[in-house]
């Protein structure tokens, strides 16, 4: 691995090389979902909650438009897109930001969708690995977000095959989703493993999976709706850290969160 490569991988998960988690911040959902619950004014939610995250996962737009640029924050940029929630099948993606743009943004790291399963499988699998060469060309990590067909379950089967292909392919860092038997999943899986949140749950359980998805060998979360549409996101960023990277007790956390409310 490259100099280059090695020290942006380092800075998007900072937990790496003391062996703690790390904190991504996903706010990329508006990409296909327009102004979606939480993230309507995205500057408003997301400038609070930067002290709080280790790296910041979003679109082109929200980053020239929402962050300041006087930041620190390491960047993934998403940059596949090609879908919006007014379609059913949401697989067919192609790379749509230029690997000249990313480093004009002075990103850490990409982040390209592989729909594993999907009608699109073909066309992701292949864009994604033409992506890795370029990013690679330039010492830009590449993350994968590994999305499974929709008529499929999240479950070890299906999550551990999307994983271990974006690894075959050249990914950096897989994003997935907790599951059970997650261990068997990262004994597959031979580099960084972060999880998405997913769908909003109560705030104890989110920090829960959380806390199973680090014991069982994670590098950390890229979480977004379990944060910005909690009740109070800034208590929330703030008790998944401490879950995290400081290793505290989910029910713990949870009464932190609450007590700050
Ligand atoms: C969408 C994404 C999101 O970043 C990802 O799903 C993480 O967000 P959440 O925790 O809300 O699931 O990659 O394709």
């Amino acid at each position: 691995m490259s100099w280059g490569l090695r020290n942006r991988l380092d800075r998007v998960l900072p937990g790496l090389p003391n062996g703690t988690g790390s904190v991504m911040f996903a706010i990329d959902h508006g990409y296909f979902m327009g102004p979606t619950s939480g993230l309507e004014n995205p500057r408003e939610t997301i400038v609070p909650l930067l002290p709080h995250a280790d790296s910041l996962m979003l679109s082109r737009g929200i980053l020239q438009n929402s962050i300041p640029k006087r930041t620190n924050i390491p960047i993934v940029l998403r940059v596949s897109s090609g879908n919006s929630i007014l379609n059913e099948d949401l697989s067919n993606e192609k790379l749509c930001v230029s690997i000249e743009d990313a480093i004009r943004l002075n990103v850490s790291a990409v982040a390209f969708s592989i729909y594993i399963g999907g009608a699109y499988e073909h066309q992701t699998i292949v864009e994604f690995s033409k992506l890795v060469n370029d990013a690679h060309s330039f010492g830009i990590p590449v993350l994968a977000v590994t999305a499974v067909g929709k008529d499929m379950n999240r479950d070890l089967r299906y999550l551990s095959l999307a994983s271990r292909i974006a690894v075959e392919l050249g990914a950096d860092i897989v994003k997935t989703y907790y599951c059970e038997g997650f261990s068997d999943l990262i004994a597959a899986c031979p580099v960084p493993v972060v999880i998405a949140g997913g769908k909003k749950v109560p705030e104890l359980d989110a920090l829960k999976f959380a806390r199973n998805a680090i014991s069982d060998g994670a590098a950390g979360v890229d979480m977004g709706r379990n944060i910005f549409q909690s009740d109070s996101p800034e208590n929330m960023i703030q008790a998944v850290r401490s879950v995290v990277v400081q290793g505290v007790d989910p029910k713990e956390a949870y009464e932190q969160y609450k007590s700050s409310l």
